[in-house]
């Protein structure tokens, strides 16, 4: 029978991570050793899948720019285009790839798997968990049942969608987790078993041109919303404000958010609360105009609204962009 061909992209991250010493954990540099070599560490995959790796870039995620987004989205989109592949694997630094996940989910037009993975611990440390999520990311990646399920993530085990996952712990291997929803599914020895199917976004945007810049502000006690003027000094055409519980502004930073929103300023409002939606409040957040995230997390919220931006200046297209989802 037929293995299938899976290509693996990376990007670096801990998972392509190195320390000074197997024991060392925290201590070290991501992004620094060649995907060959990773793949190297697990030969078993070579049982079940024909593996080709690309090493597109090898970077610390935290430092991930819009120039790689796009790049990574165009060859995804190349790979599916010109089906050099059954399915794609991505390696990437865990601090950012809940984000990468959701802008190729946005951008990416392929039934094919895409799953994306990465690692806690250094590739180094003698307990690494990057050997075992590669291994995992290509059994899902060559799973047929995958298809047409969207960006995955696939981390310690679990599979996640894109839209939903999130990084929840700093330093534990079990680091990822879908607050509202729980995973996907699971891999193990068992196998590949999807428990459910996602609801996928209905939105696809081109990435091709220059994202607008979108900051994020973040609530705090005693906010005078001074922030809002350097994000409109630094060129933002949009705001996100991860505000209380259900997106709540102090009011001297809805006071000025509401005038950055006169001006054109597209802002929306999302939570620093770890889990729910953000739904309407307040009314005067709607006489402001500002647009409720949903269930999507501040950072996921941003990557929207840039490529919604990206389409057009118009608050109410933004709007229902969001409402749309
Ligand atoms: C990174 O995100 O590149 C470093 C941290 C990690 O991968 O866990």
């Amino acid at each position: 029978m037929r293995k299938p061909k899976i290509l693996v992209l990376a990007t670096g991250g801990t998972i392509a991570g190195s320390a000074a010493s197997p024991e060392n954990v925290t201590g070290y540099q991501a992004g620094v050793i060649g995907i060959d070599e990773l793949l190297s560490a697990v030969p078993e995959i070579r049982d079940f899948a024909g593996v080709r790796s690309e090493q597109l870039c090898n970077i610390d995620s935290k430092d991930m720019t819009d120039e790689i987004l796009i790049r990574l989205t165009a060859r995804v989109n190349e790979i599916a285009a010109k089906n050099e592949a059954d399915g794609v694997v991505i390696t990437h630094g865990t601090d950012t790839m809940e984000e990468t996940a959701f802008f190729l989910s946005l951008t990416v037009k392929t039934e094919k798997p895409v799953v994306m993975t990465g690692a806690m611990l250094p590739a180094t440390a003698k307990n690494a968990d990057g050997p075992r999520n590669l291994f995992d990311a290509v059994c899902v990646a060559a799973c047929p049942e995958s298809s047409g399920k969207g960006v995955l993530v696939v981390m310690n085990g679990k599979i996640f969608a894109a839209k939903e996952v999130t990084k929840t712990h700093t330093t534990k291997i079990d680091a990822f987790a879908a607050p509202d929803s729980g995973p996907l599914g699971h891999v193990d020895d068992n196998g590949v078993a999807f428990e459910r199917t996602p609801n996928l976004p209905r939105l696809h945007f081109p990435a091709d041109s220059p994202l607008p810049r979108v900051d994020i502000l973040y609530g705090h006690e005693g906010d005078d919303g001074a922030l809002v003027e350097a994000a409109l000094h630094a060129g933002a055409k949009g705001i996100v404000y991860a505000g209380m519980g259900n997106g709540n502004i102090p009011a001297k930073a809805e006071k000025a958010l509401a005038k950055a929103s006169e001006k054109g300023i597209v802002v929306v409002r999302a939570s620093r609360s770890n889990s729910g939606p953000v739904v309407p409040a307040d009314p005067s957040y709607a006489a402001a105009g500002f647009i409720d995230s949903g269930m999507l997390n501040p950072q996921k919220a941003r990557v929207l609204l840039r490529l919604a931006l990206g389409q057009t200046g118009n608050r109410e297209e933004v709007r229902r962009i969001f409402e749309n989802l």
